[in-house]
């Protein structure tokens, strides 16, 4: 029987392994070596915490082909990577400006804000330095297709997209859809893209892969819904971030629209909407469904 305590676990453990071998001055030098200071800034960022929950996901998606863990890792990496980045630049002062992440100061806060901008664009570039790698896959088109991929749920269209939007929405009012437009996009399409990475792993047909695609776009909403209730419910130690500060920043949440219980309810529809793209699939789907299904009983 599938066990997610065990898969999360074990998955988490093998990212916190490979970061550690990838996050030191040799693979991450070039023409020139990598700084110390900005080497360590990068593991301040991306190290000894963190669900690895897209990690998680890619490794559940291509269990579905048969795909085995260790082949999903290095994809898995790489969005964590951009995901890592994507939060030191989020806790930023011209962003959220926060001062705790996983427990510990945010990286502008360990080093200084120079130093975080630019720890956040050296885990952006090396992600898809990984993706690009012989190590990562060794068929060149794959690759390319995982390049792709990343690169549409991270840029302008993706994860930046959305962020660019909540934080227009600091200042302008937006509807419904538009909230959920923003969040499918800061955190959705990260989401996305590591079920669709772990897809394109096990060469999925295009049928297949749209189903998977529903799935993970329910299962992103599911995501930020929780994080947008847990801003409001949780404490900060359990989260190891601030919470309480969306409604200080005056972000548009779909908490501040529908109120908590409104927010709870969909919460519990947008699951069973990830689970219901899932019912052609058997047991061997059960990693996705465990996890859409944490991401609403998550507690941190
Ligand atoms: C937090 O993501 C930021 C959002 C996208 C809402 P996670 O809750 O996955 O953060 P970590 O990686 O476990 O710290
Ligand atoms: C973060 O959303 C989304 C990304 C980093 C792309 P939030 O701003 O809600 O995340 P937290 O609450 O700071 O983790
Ligand atoms: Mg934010
Ligand atoms: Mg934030
Ligand atoms: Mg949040």
């Amino acid at each position: 029987m599938y066990d997610f305590a065990a898969d999360i676990a074990d998955c988490a453990k093998a990212v916190e392994t490979a970061l550690e071998r990838q996050l030191v001055a040799g693979p991450l030098s070039g023409p020139g070596p990598a700084p110390d200071r900005l080497v360590r800034a990068m593991r301040h960022g991306s190290l000894e915490g963190g669900k690895r929950l897209r990690p998680l996901l890619v490794r559940q998606a291509a269990a579905i082909f048969n795909v085995p863990a260790a082949q999903s890792l290095v994809p898995g990496l790489a969005v964590e990577m951009i995901h890592c980045y994507s939060l030191i630049h989020d806790d930023l002062p011209a962003m959220d400006d926060d001062d705790l992440r996983r427990g510990r100061p945010t990286v502008h806060k360990a080093f200084d804000e120079a130093t975080a901008i630019l720890a956040g664009d050296a885990l952006l570039t090396h992600a898809f330095g990984l993706l690009t790698d012989a190590a990562c896959h060794p068929d060149a088109s794959v690759r390319i297709a995982l390049v792709s991929e990343l690169v549409a749920g991270s840029g302008a269209g993706g994860m930046v997209g959305g962020q660019m939007w909540d934080i227009e929405g600091e200042s302008t009012s937006l509807s419904l859809d538009e909230i959920s437009g923003m969040q499918a996009m800061k955190t959705g399409a990260l989401i996305r893209a590591s079920v669709r990475m772990g897809a394109i792993l096990g060469g999925a047909d295009a049928r297949t892969l749209s189903a998977l695609t529903a799935y993970a776009e329910a299962a992103g909403r599911a995501f930020q819904l929780a994080d947008d209730i847990l801003d409001v419910t949780a404490t900060s130690e359990a989260m190891g971030k601030a919470t309480g500060k969306d409604a200080a920043h005056g972000k548009q949440t779909l908490v501040a629209q529908l109120g908590l219980d409104g927010a709870r309810a969909r919460l519990t529809q947008t699951v069973n909407e990830a689970l219901s793209a899932l019912r052609t699939f058997g047991p061997k789907a059960d990693g996705l469904r465990a996890t859409a299904r944490y991401f609403a009983s998550r507690e941190n």
